[in-house]
């Protein structure tokens, strides 16, 4: 098995790695298994990253230009006040992806996106300039999530650049047909095969059955909407059973 020995300063850390991994392989566990599942907010909305922050669930942030388009923000200068913004709410990773599709652009803008903030990460589209990026980002120590994944292969191909996430985007594939979660198991075997360090950040996520099918697999993060996470609170008997249990405190207390 392939292990990168990174911790030449710091032994404690290294040492917990190598009991996890004597774990691991001893008990046949996945890698995610050891780890909390992480959740990200999906948008760029600030109200929104803030109520799930105050919820006291949130790891961090993902977006797209979409969505800063889709909050009025344009604008260079305004873009970066905006991701700086977001990092100052949340206290995980934010995710900020570049425009360019060619090698010099993305390294470019994936470099001053990163010096923004510590917890920026430089958000790369799966092309082969976006590849050959993600390479050199893991090489300098700025972290990257691949995005707009679709296959095994590609999360492979991300990983072996030294991605920090992958985005599978498992919604996007329901919407045709494809078994998304499908994508999310493959992953994990590759990645567990391997010792990937790469974490999988299911992506596209649109409800609450996406959340519990990525929970069960070992999916590492899973990013979507307020509305995904809150609909993990709902259920109709928690409903009537509240209601029931105050209805009987009122009647007791002669109310
Ligand atoms: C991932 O980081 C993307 O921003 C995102 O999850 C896309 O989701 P959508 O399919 O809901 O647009």
């Amino acid at each position: 098995m392939h292990y990168e020995f990174t911790y030449k300063n710091n032994i404690a850390t290294f040492v917990t790695e190598i009991t996890m991994l004597c774990f691991r392989n001893l008990f046949k566990l996945p890698y995610s298994t050891l780890s909390n599942m992480k959740f990200f907010i999906d948008t760029a909305n600030l109200a929104q990253i803030k109520e799930a922050q105050d919820l006291g669930v949130l790891d961090g942030v993902t977006t797209n230009p979409s969505l800063m388009a889709k909050e009025g923000i344009s604008g260079d200068e305004n873009v970066l006040n905006h991701y700086k913004a977001i990092c100052e709410i949340v206290d995980g990773d934010v995710s900020a992806e570049v425009i360019s599709t060619d090698y010099e652009g993305i390294i470019k803008e994936g470099e001053a996106l990163a010096a923004l903030h510590p917890r920026i990460v430089v958000k790369v589209p799966m092309v082969k300039d976006g590849v050959k990026a993600i390479k050199y980002f893991s090489q300098k120590g700025i972290k990257t999530n691949c995005t707009l994944v679709f296959s095994a292969g590609q999360a492979l191909l991300a990983a072996k650049a030294g991605a920090t996430y992958v985005s599978p985007f498992i919604g996007r594939l329901d919407d045709i047909s494809v078994d998304g979660l499908g994508l999310i198991e493959e992953i994990r075997l590759i990645y567990d095969n391997y010792g990937f360090k790469t974490e999988i950040l299911a992506a596209s996520v649109r409800h609450s059955a996406h959340i519990l099918g990525c929970a069960k697999i070992g999916a590492d993060v899973m990013t979507g909407p307020l509305s995904a996470i809150l609909s993990l609170l709902k259920h109709p008997l928690t409903d009537s059973g509240l209601a029931q249990f105050l209805a009987d405190h009122a009647k007791a207390a002669g109310k």
